[in-house]
């Protein structure tokens, strides 16, 4: 399945725009992860696009639906299994790299973008410092679990500034070429 079958099989079952930039945004940090660790780019970065696939319609039952989702597809049982494994209480064990990757960047490439758009010149120049001042700030995107964003990383063993690094570049690089295709990460 190339890139375009994928955007459209999501968006069968996406139609929010939150979840949709969201998928783009976990996409676009998978391929920088891929690209860091020499790892499958296209792989890394069809498991962001999709692992949130079935949210939308079976959002008490996520990611277990995705599967049925997928059923029609090429993707290997490990691609899978990968998608499975993201959550707070996965019933795979997060033992590959992707896993881990994909559970590291899930909430922290939104929460990135978040801090982006408070900025006048958004991703540009958006340093680690930034994100971890937005992090201590409770009331910002007050949602999002600070704890799992640290120990997701931790779990990778990354650090902070080099975890924001890749993610910011990976989002700068993708924002240009969904620019140009007429989407924005960036609302
Ligand atoms: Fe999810
Ligand atoms: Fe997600």
């Amino acid at each position: 399945m190339n890139r375009k079958e994928a955007v459209a099989l999501l968006k069968k079952h996406v139609k929010t725009d939150r979840i949709y930039r969201h998928s783009l945004a976990v996409e676009a940090a998978m391929i920088a992860y891929a690209k860091k660790f020499g790892e499958d780019e296209n792989r890394w970065g069809m498991l962001g696009l999709l692992h949130d696939i079935d949210f939308e319609e079976y959002p008490e039952v996520h990611p277990a639906k995705a599967p049925e989702l997928l059923a029609d597809t090429d993707f290997d049982p490990i691609f899978i299994d990968t998608i499975l494994s993201h959550g707070l209480n996965p019933d795979v064990p997060r033992d590959l790299m992707e896993r881990k990757a994909l559970h590291a960047v899930d909430e922290m490439a939104s929460f990135v973008i978040a801090v982006a758009l408070m900025r006048p010149t958004k991703l540009e120049g958006l340093k680690a410092k930034s994100v971890k001042k937005k992090m201590k700030d409770k009331a910002f995107a007050r949602a999002v679990n600070r704890e799992e964003l640290i120990n997701s990383m931790e779990e990778m063993n990354i650090e902070f500034a080099d975890h924001i690094d890749t993610i910011v570049s990976g989002l700068k690089e993708h924002e240009a070429m969904l620019q140009a295709e007429g989407t924005s990460l960036l609302g």
